[in-house]
């Protein structure tokens, strides 16, 4: 695919980045309609900036801490670090930070996020323990796009996986984020052809 063509992409992390992983080994396949342009992480010491950086990824880290409670001024910093790269999509991968309505609603419809629960179960934090708590016999990722309401926003792509006998968060866990590498990527390479987005429902014909 022609580089003109390919949608830009941020892929914004907090940790390990295996996601961001996933998603820069897909687009190194030529065909794949996007390019993972740039890796943002609030944290500093995120393991993922190095794994970004050994891939050849321009990375920037902007520390949320000495923004304190001022969410506007750290997006602002945010926004000027992705137009800078002329961004065209965010992918948020393990991104610790909640976002404003502002921040959303800009972006609405080019942003999009990994969740490890089969939405609208589980949304917010420790879901594997989550479903094990509550017997869940199916358990699994889903990528959909970000609005205000936080997990709340349009699914895109979804996969199951089985809770088996003896899980543990941590079994249950890896089980999961094997699904959540496969669905990422898919998912963006839906967005970025166009396949994919929110508000575009035209009536079917008659
Ligand atoms: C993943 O489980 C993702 O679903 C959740 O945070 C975790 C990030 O893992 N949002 P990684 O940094 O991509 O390895």
């Amino acid at each position: 695919m022609n580089e003109h063509t390919r949608k830009r992409v941020a892929v914004l992390i907090s940790g390990r980045g295996s996601n961001m992983t996933a998603l820069i080994d897909a687009a190194k396949e030529p065909s794949y309609s996007a390019e993972i342009a740039l890796v943002v992480s609030n944290n500093p010491d995120a393991a993922g900036l190095g794994r970004a950086r050994a891939a050849g990824i321009v990375t920037a880290t902007i520390d949320h801490r000495p923004f304190g409670k001022d969410r506007e001024a750290f997006e602002h910093a945010l926004h000027r670090v992705l137009e800078a790269h002329h961004i065209d999509l965010i992918c948020l991968a393990g991104f610790m930070r909640l976002l404003t309505a502002a921040f959303t609603s800009a972006w609405q419809g080019r942003i999009i996020n990994i969740h490890p629960a089969l939405l609208p179960a589980f949304r917010g934090l420790d879901t594997h323990a989550r479903a094990l708590a509550a017997g869940a016999a199916t358990h699994g990722a889903t990528v959909h796009f970000v609005v205000p309401e936080m997990d709340a926003g349009p699914i895109i792509a979804q996969a199951a996986v089985p809770v088996l006998a003896g899980d543990t968060p941590e079994t249950l866990a890896a089980r999961v984020l094997r699904v959540e590498h496969e669905i990422y990527p898919a998912a963006l390479r839906a967005l970025a052809e166009g396949r994919v987005a929110i508000g575009t429902m035209k009536k079917p014909p008659v």
